[in-house]
Formats: structure tokens, sequence, C-alpha cells
């Protein structure tokens, strides 16, 4: 079946965060990959998204920060549009659901469903806190988990062994409000059949074999468990309000609402556009049967897209149902999972502080290695590599021998081509697959083949490159050369139309070199005459640069400080929460590390020293370079204390320094050692050095 127009969403992140790679590498890049693909080709599509702002995860943010609901989301739906924005994720619209639009939308979705008899009204119960004075949501309760004995399980799940529970199910349950043990109290709620819908969302998903293995393997597990009836509402004051009559102080579940804010989005798009559209055409895309929608996701939103929102579209009536839903696994970094609480992430705009203009190095990688059928790591050396090996090695060095050498012999003038022979031959009708081969690929959602055919198609030009050796024929087959480089360059074009989707910032730049026409489609690129003979190309530079190992090995570093740094916070705040009275300096004391043996101490080698010589490192705000005698040598150690000394107050210092510590690179520089340092609870730092001066360099500290 061919469809008319395309509605593509990308799940609404919670604005309880920055954007991590995580989000763009599960869902926003491959969305964007395939909107980016179809409006090359031509197609009507739409691409939309917004931020989450209902929901518990924001009152829990809030509450953390002390600060209203309304101003984490305020805070957050801005860091993650400037993120998306950066990193070319081109969305049609961003909005919100904290938007008047999306509450009414909401609101009217569920009068229908409500008018129509949809819900079942059940009164159960459910936890109260008295010293609150409110419900608690799943997540506002933790109590020990019936399946691992884990402490601190949520009311919906066990962090510890991943088990799904109802906040009934927890042993000796309390709240983290309060603290308090929860009382059960009866409350009324509005529930959507799922169960005696079940037949009718059953076949819809037997309609859709074609959906990604690991998509249908969880709507089977759910349907063989058999649907329950869902609750719709909620009680809780942050969300859209239920509009009906006795429903005060409850507001719609937000399950319910955020994908309703695909729909409310859409139609912001429409009510935004200047006149001539009319408002009402953002039916099209989501009433009209030939209007393909698909939804990307990651793997913990499933059941929501494949079964919870289908169902409500479907008692609703009028509307499409998604046609797919690719959701990917999860991605890992480092080898463990990302975690924002334990700060064990990579943040978007972080990432550009340290790699300016390096967008496309990070998807490139997120795409690469994208976790489209099993959870995948992401880890500094891959990212390195894949940059240096891929990047810059096969794609960039293709394309800068082939325009440094149209530079050079032809003054950046591309040369007719004279001649054909059978290999060239061969090589042109092998170009002209490449663009329905990376389509095929995208189509199934298969975006990592797609893209390794991309760079098939740069190895291609590569070896036809090394097997001609134009820089050899220059000096007896000029003619021939000229052949070899209009083709070169043919297949540079065809590479800056096909990379657009992956990498747009590239291909942008790229087209920008070569003076490419920017109006070319997505099917020009199966042609050899993008470039005519005659056109001018404009002065070249590289496309992509290498990444050094300190840069990633300081990334790496970086990661582990700031685990240890938000985990010595948690321990903090848990000190607080605990009520320990024990005063303000030993709550704002990092607990104590684990045990260890008087072997593990003995390890360590440490030794008086004397600062000799000081000086910053260039371009960091906090490292110095000491040079230290340490009675037994003299060595260079590179230290974090630029923050609290300057270099000429600092020499003849006497410290203490671990010496077999095993030497690192810091910014280049081999750091030979440690220095201890001594840290206040305002992170302010001082030296630890013996308190008598006939200590010599060199003596133990033991
Ligand atoms: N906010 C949810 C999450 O981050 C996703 C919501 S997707 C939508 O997991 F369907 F609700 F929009
Ligand atoms: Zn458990």
């Amino acid at each position: 079946m061919t469809f008319k127009r395309h509605t593509v969403t990308a799940a609404l992140p919670y604005a309880n965060g920055p954007v991590h790679i995580g989000h763009l590498a599960g869902c926003y890049l491959p969305a964007d990959i395939y909107v980016r693909y179809l409006r090359s080709k031509g197609e009507d599509v739409k691409f939309i998204c917004g931020s989450d702002e209902h929901g518990v995860p924001i009152t829990i943010k809030a509450k953390k920060e002390g600060i209203t609901p309304q101003q984490v989301v305020d805070k957050y739906h801005k860091i993650m549009g400037d993120s998306f924005k950066e990193f070319g994720i081109s969305f049609d619209i961003f909005s919100r659901t904290s938007s008047k639009t999306h509450h009414e939308t909401a609101s009217e979705f569920f009068k229908t469903l409500y008018d129509k008899g949809v819900f079942k009204e059940e009164i159960t119960e459910q936890y109260f806190d008295e010293k609150a004075n409110q419900f608690l949501a799943d997540r506002y309760i933790v109590g020990t988990c019936p399946k691992c004995g884990n402490d601190n399980a949520y009311g919906d799940q066990c962090e510890n062994c991943g088990s799904t529970l109802n906040a009934t199910d927890l042993i000796n349950p309390r709240s983290t409000l309060s603290g308090e043990k929860p009382v059960r109290k009866k409350t009324k709620n509005w529930f959507l059949p799922l169960d005696t819908m079940q037949p009718e969302i059953e076949a819809y998903i037997d309609s859709h074999k074609d959906w990604k293995v690991n998509v249908l393997g969880q709507c089977k597990s759910w349907l063989n468990a058999g649907l329950q009836p869902r609750a719709m509402t909620r009680d809780l004051d942050w969300g859209v309000k239920v509009p009906i009559e006795g429903a005060e102080g409850k507001v719609l579940y937000v399950w319910f609402d955020a994908p309703i804010g695909y729909i409310s989005a859409t139609k912001e798009l429409f009510a935004n556009q200047e006149l001539g559209i009319k408002n009402q055409d953002w039916e099209l895309y989501w009433k009209d049967k030939e209007t393909k929608l698909v939804h990307f996701i990651g793997k913990d939103n499933i059941v929501f897209h494949c079964i919870i929102f289908p169902a409500m579209l479907m008692a609703e009536g009028s509307y499409i149902l998604p046609e797919n839903v690719p959701a990917n696994e999860f991605l890992n970094l480092e080898g463990n999972k990302i975690s924002t609480s334990r700060n064990w992430a990579v943040w978007l705009h972080e990432y550009l502080l340290e790699f300016k203009d390096k967008q496309d190095s990070l998807r490139y990688t997120l795409c690469a290695n994208a976790p489209e059928t099993k959870d995948n790591d992401f880890t500094w050396k891959d990212f390195q590599a894949k940059n240096n090996n891929e990047l810059v090695a096969v794609l960039g060095n293709f394309i800068n021998r082939t325009l440094v050498l149209t530079h050079k012999y032809y003054n950046g003038k591309v040369p007719a081509a004279l001649e054909y022979t059978k290999g060239d031959i061969l090589l042109m009708e092998e170009i002209s697959k490449f663009p329905a081969k990376i389509a095929s690929s995208i189509e199934q959602y298969r975006f990592r083949e797609a893209l390794g055919e991309l760079m098939n198609l740069a190895r291609l030009g590569n070896k036809y490159l090394a097997d001609s050796e134009p820089w050899i024929l220059i000096k007896t087959d000029e003619k021939r050369v000229q052949t070899i480089m209009n083709l070169s360059l043919q297949i540079t074009a065809n590479l800056a139309v096909l990379m657009e989707p992956f990498l747009p910032f590239t291909s942008k730049k790229l087209g920008a070199m070569i003076n490419l026409n920017n109006d070319l489609k997505w099917n020009d690129a199966s042609r050899i005459d993008l470039l005519l003979a005659g056109h001018q190309i404009n002065p070249s530079g590289l496309l992509f640069e290498k990444i050094e190992d300190e840069t990633v090995d300081e990334q790496v570093l970086k990661l582990k400080n700031s685990k240890m740094l938000n985990e010595a916070e948690t321990n903090k705040s848990e000190v607080l929460l605990n009520g320990d009275n024990a005063g303000a300096s030993s709550a704002s004391a990092a607990a104590a590390k684990a045990d260890i043996t008087f072997d593990d101490f003995s390890k360590m080698d440490i030794r008086v020293g004397t600062i000799l010589e000081a000086e910053r490192v260039p371009k960091t705000d906090k490292l110095m370079k000491l040079l230290i005698d340490t009675g037994i040598d003299k060595r260079i150690i590179v230290s974090g204390i630029a923050g609290y000394y300057i270099p000429e107050d600092i020499i003849g210092q006497r410290v203490s320094v671990l010496v077999n510590l095993a030497p690192r690179k810091i910014k280049n520089i081999e750091s030979q050692g440690m220095i201890l340092m001594a840290e206040n609870n305002n992170g302010e730092l001082s030296f630890v050095s013996p308190t008598k001066d006939n200590m010599n360099n060199g003596g133990a500290v033991k």
C-alpha cells in the first residue's frame, strides 16, 4: 500500500532533565534520519515532537530542586529543545503538553470517550499519605521488593531485579513524601477496559506481522498475560484536569494525555502556518487513511504505543492507527546502564562544549552502533575509532583526495568524462544502485545497515582512486585522469545527497564546497551527471578531524568523576532525609568507602615531597603542571589545584605524593603520580603536608 503523506512522531521526552545520548540513539536520531530521507524523496511528511510535561517524574524533580513543576518544565523544555536543534533533529514542531491547545485536545478526547460510555468507573483502594494529605503515585512509595528483597523498590517497579510491581505488593511500604507508612483509602477512577478490547487489539497487532521482532515480542507477552483495565485518571494535582463532574482533584493519567500530545502538536503546527493553509488540515495527518503514522520510541514505551494508545484511538473512532512502531532497545554507556540520577550519561549540551561542530561524529557513532535489535554499548574508545577509522579514513579521505586533486590538476573545474572503460561502466552501474539499496534499509528501519551502505559507496570511491592511480597517470595519460576525476566527483556529489539524512551538517558543508545544487533529491543520486563538465567547485577543507587519545580519556575520567561526586551527593542527601542530626559537617561528608585490607593500603607508596616548579596548564581552569622532588626522583605531576593556588605561591610547598600511581596522560602531559589534597565542605583544597620541618623528601607516609 502506498501512502499520500506521513505523520512521524518521536516520543515526547519528560521535561525533567536534559537530553543524553541514550535518548538520541533510542528514538530521535532514527526518526530524524527517516524523516530527512522521506523529505529527500519528495514525500509529504510532518515530524512531530514536544515535551511531556505532566506525570510524576516532573513533580519528583520539582521536589528535588525545590521549585514548582511549572518551573521544572519551563527550564527543561528549553534545554531539550535547544539540544535537539543543535544536533539537527529536524522536527516540524517541538511543542509541549502544558500548552492550552493540548489541555483542550486531551480534555475533549477524554470527554468523547466518556460520553460514548467507554470508561468503567471503579472505586479502588490507593495508598494515601495522611501527613502530606495526598494520594501517592507509585513512584512516591518505596518498600521491600517481594521478589528480591531490595529495600528501596518503587511502587511500580524494582530497579534491582527489574520486576514490575503494584504498590500494594511492597512489603513495609513507606511514603517518600513524609517517610510515613501510607494508609489505604478509597477513591474513584475511570478505567479503559483493555480486557474487553483485547480481541480488537489483538487483531490490530496481528495485522502487522512486519513490525520489529522486539516490538512484537513485547506485545505478545502483554496479550498472552491478558490485558487488564487501566486507570486513565489519577489522584494528583499536576496534569490535565479530568473534565467531568465528580472528578475534582484528579488529572488525566500521563500516559493518556502524552500521546494525545502528538495530535495537539500537529494542530499547533497548522495553526502556526501562514494563511492559505486551513487549520483543519491537521486532520489529514491523523484521520485520512492514506496517511502513514509511524511512532519512533524506546523499548520502555512499547506497550503504550502499541496497545494503549491504539486502544484509545479505536475507542474514539475517527483516527487512523499507527502503521509501525519501530522501537529501539537501550544504549548503555561504558558498560553501565545510562542513569540520570547517578549522572552516568553523556549530555548533549556538554558534548558540544568539548566537541564543537562535531555533531555528525556523534550522529554517526550512534547510528552505526544503534541498539536496533538488542541493547548496545557506547564507549568513548569506540566513538574515537568510528570517527578516526571510518569518518576520517574512509569518507573524509575519499572526498578530500578527490577535491584536492581536482584543484591541483584542474583548478577546481570539473573535467569532462572523455571515454569510459569497461571498469568505469561497471562502476557507474554500481553507483546507480545505492539510492535504492540505502532507501530499502531505511524503509525497513534498519538504519545501521543503511549507514553501512552509504560507507560502502565511499569505499567504492576509495578503491577506484587507489586502483586507477590518477596521481601517477597524470604524467602519462592526462585524458584518462579527466575521466577518473569526473567519476570521482560524481561519487562525491552522490555522497553529499545520500549522506544528508545521516550527516546533515557534513552534507551541507560538502554541498557548499562543491557548489552543489540545493534542490537535488534522493533519486538524483543514481545519476552520474550531478556535476557538469566545467562546473567550478569552491576551495575545499577537511570534513572530519581526528580525535586524539587524551580527548576521549578525559571524557572517561569526567564520567567517572561526576559519578563519584554524585554518589557523594546522594549519600549526603540520604543522611539529611534520614533525619540524621549529627550536624552540618558530618551531613555533607561523603559516606565512608567500603573496607579494605591492610594489604590494599600498603600497595600505595606515599612519600613526602616538595614542589620545585609550578605552572598552569594552558586552556584549562583547574590544572597545574608541577615538578616535584619526591626524594626518589624529580617528576612531573598534573594536579587539579589551579582554582585554589597560584603557581608562585606554592614553590617550596611540602606535599604528600602517591608515587606509584600508574602514569596517565592529562592534556597531553604525562602525569606521574598524584598529590594528596584535603577538601572541605565548600570544596576548597589544602595540601596535606608534614607538620615538622625535618621530614626529608622521600620519607614514607604511612
Ligand atoms: N515521556 C515518556 C518517556 O520519556 C514518553 C512519552 S511518549 C508519548 O518515556 F507517547 F507519551 F508521547
Ligand atoms: Zn526486586
